[in-house]
């Protein structure tokens, strides 16, 4: 018996399942028997006693987990620090806990009551001493590391738990001693599984399977070589006994049934403190400021989500509640990260929604420079389609040419700084990058209520997609829209598909290019292909546009196109000489309206107006949405996300396509411009046209 090792169990006189605070606790109510708990608290506590010194704490009536004092509190030499229950079922239990610490001569800190932290079923030293593993996710909140820290000197490495049923670090995750570690890598995100990559060299990582964890065989009692827990795989206990370990087996079924085993039953109340480790931790903390119609529109929600699906934990340190309804809401978050690569993350998350720094965090953006043209900086801000500015020399200057996935480029002019989103490959040497998540944010519009709620009023209502019966609401907004942008000269884009030809959408687009709605049509080699095929053979891929059938040999009517436009040399010359004289094409053509056709791997020909330069093609398309107030996405993936990337906030996106992922994809921009509507594109420009018609068309006044 080793004299040094000291526990506290309590006996399990007032235990039972009571209430549901777990997943095991679920079904389990009043479900374990009595005599059996005894009987195996017993075995338990006759089994430590053979190895250690066990103590015990008075069992109080009204608390019946008390049994697990694992979560009594964290005991490190002769300080503990009293846990803080998540669950008001257990937070009785603190005083008795406390009282029983006191009693012991230990010096108890406790934490600020709205921080949860439960003691050792949360945190486990590391069996050499080195530093102290600490769970976070369920029970224990993140916040409380740094205190743990602070009080016990320790280097504290946060642990993410990501698995319900293991709720508890204690459940998924047992340090041995030399250095060993038991555990189940699936409990935990992947971050948190490249930290104990990172400490804990791989033949010491003992990782089980589900079938182990979900009989906790990590929620063990380690003493020296001694391994007590509920049960074991004979692959597992073979894979201990071959590090050195004896398993010994007791079974803790009726505890099981609270979501407990062997380790939670006890608490390791002698902790030495090992000379040479010392107080660090990598947690670090930033508070962010979010103004606007934060509860409508769900903004807080989103935020608080982001953060906590990013792998860190917040606080709310403010809230004012906007007061009427068109009044806006702020509010103060504090983020606590366990790094700074996961603060990072966060935060560049939380900039794209508008939240901005506090005054006394504000920094200026951190610059690097570009060493090798067309490379970046690691490490650098990646750009939204929002508004964006950065802070340089104490002033915000707003980036130009915003874009979806670039870098921010800042140069000295003669004019002073400049900042401009660049696309990667376009980063120049002697240009500085934007690195990190400091010195930025983004400007987001507060939508007004009306906007948000009201789809019936003209205007680009929530992004989202319609239903069917929607489709004519839109239409007639679109409409609206499209005149109004004829009228005052202003700049329509439309990226259309193959399939605008195939749905009998040729003759509808081909007017509104006529009637002056569309300044500039961007696609690929198909829709151009198809067009002219039909306007030339009356077919679209062979098939018979009016029949609906298709025509014999038909499948090689495209390539005969695609041939005799070459020899033109161009769809402007074949136009010239009167090859064809109606569709989507022509209708460009006479009508002077740009067109770009972006090839890709699967073109046919190409037609000699196909930029098989993607680089170029790219360019191009950039420079036709110079000035765009509208983008008609008319069923095409690749070329709608591609210009969606393209295209700052603020450009009004309509996308039509049958395939609702296509939809949802754009209107996740998540900005109120854009909308998407699922429906058959040909029957979406039939009904455009006629809106138009009705829109246009003069009264005949009757005298
Ligand atoms: N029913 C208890 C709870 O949900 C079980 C605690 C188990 N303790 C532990 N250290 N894992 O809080």
């Amino acid at each position: 018996m080793t004299d040094s090792i000291r526990f506290l169990m309590c006996s399990p006189d007032h235990y039972d399942v009571d209430y549901v605070i777990n997943p095991w606790m679920e079904g389990n109510i009043h479900k374990s028997s009595r005599d059996r708990s005894v009987e195996q608290w017993q075995k338990l506590y006759h089994t430590l006693k053979d190895h250690a010194i066990v103590e015990l704490v008075k069992p109080q009536k009204g608390w019946p987990d008390m049994v697990f004092t694992a979560n009594a509190g964290l005991v490190l030499d002769k300080t503990v620090v009293l846990s803080r229950f998540f669950h008001k079922e257990r937070q009785g239990e603190e005083p008795h806990f406390k009282e029983w610490f006191e009693s012991q001569g230990f010096t108890v800190h406790e934490l600020p009551k709205d921080l949860p932290f439960e003691g050792a079923g949360d945190a486990l030293f590391d069996r050499e001493g080195r530093y102290l593993w600490a769970g976070y996710g369920f029970r224990s909140e993140l916040d409380s590391h740094p205190l743990l820290a602070e009080w016990l000197n320790i280097e504290v490495l946060s642990l993410r738990l990501m698995d319900e049923r293991f709720y508890h670090l204690d459940t998924c995750f047992c340090p041995l001693s030399g250095g060993y570690l038991l555990y189940y890598p699936p409990a935990f995100d992947s971050y948190s599984n490249h930290l104990i990559e990172m400490r804990v060299p791989p033949e010491k990582r003992i990782a089980i399977e589900e079938p182990d964890a979900v009989n906790f065989a990590c929620n063990a009692v380690n003493i020296n070589e001694t391994v007590v827990m509920n049960k074991v795989s004979d692959n597992l206990k073979a894979r201990l006994s071959e590090a050195g370990f004896n398993v010994i087996e007791t079974p803790l079924s009726e505890f099981l049934k609270a979501g407990g085993a062997a380790k939670c039953l006890t608490l390791r109340v002698t902790e030495p403190i090992i000379p040479d480790r010392h107080a660090t931790v990598q947690i670090e903390s930033r508070t962010v400021r979010m103004e606007g119609h934060l509860l409508d529109a769900g903004l807080i929600n989103q935020a608080l989500d982001l953060i906590v699906e990013g792998g860190g934990s917040f606080k709310v340190q403010q809230f004012n509640l906007g007061e009427q309804r068109q009044s806006t809401s702020s509010a103060l978050i504090k983020i606590t990260a366990p790094s700074h690569q996961v603060m990072e993350d966060i935060i560049s998350q939380l900039i794209d929604i508008g939240a901005v720094s506090l005054e006394e965090d504000l920094r200026d953006a951190k610059l690097e420079p570009v060493n090798q043209a067309g490379v970046s900086p690691d490490d650098f801000y990646v750009t939204t389609i929002y508004p964006t500015e950065i802070r340089v020399n104490g002033e915000w200057i707003r980036v130009q040419n915003q874009r979806m996935d670039g870098a921010i480029a800042v140069t000295e002019t003669s004019e002073g700084i400049v900042a401009k989103c660049k696309l990667l490959r376009d980063l120049e040497v002697g240009e500085k990058v934007v690195v990190d998540v400091v010195g930025i944010r983004t400007i987001r519009k507060t939508e007004s209520r009306e906007q948000r709620n009201a789809p019936q009023e003209f205007g680009f209502m929530s992004a989202g997609v319609s239903s069917e019966r929607r489709v004519e609401l839109i239409v007639e907004q679109v409409a609206w829209e499209l005149r109004q942008i004829r009228d005052r000269g202003g700049k329509v884009v439309v990226t259309a598909g193959p399939v605008v030809i195939h749905t009998g959408g040729a003759e509808h687009l081909s007017r509104l290019i006529r009637e002056g709605y569309v300044q500039a049509l961007l696609g690929g080699n198909a829709i151009a292909v198809h067009d002219i095929e039909q306007a030339m053979m009356g077919t679209s891929l062979g098939v018979d546009m009016k029949q609906g059938t298709a025509v014999k040999g038909g499948h090689r009517h495209h390539l005969k196109v695609i041939n005799a436009i070459r020899r033109c040399g161009s769809i402007a010359n074949a136009v010239e000489k009167g090859l064809f004289n109606s569709g989507v094409m022509y209708e460009c053509v006479k009508n002077h309206v740009p067109f770009s056709l972006a090839g890709s791997i699967r073109d046919d020909g190409p037609l000699p107006d196909t930029q098989m330069d993607l680089i170029k093609a790219q360019q191009h398309y950039t420079e036709l949405l110079q000035g765009a107030e509208m983008i008609l996405m008319l069923s095409t993936m690749l070329h709608s996300i591609g210009v969606g990337n393209m295209t700052a906030a603020g450009v009004k996106m309509v996308c039509v396509d049958i395939n609702p992922a296509v939809v949802t994809k754009l209107s996740d921009r998540g900005s109120v411009e854009s909308v998407g509507v699922v429906t058959d594109v040909g029957l979406f420009l039939s009904l455009l046209v006629k809106q138009l018609d009705k829109l246009t068309s003069r009264y005949h006044l009757e005298v």
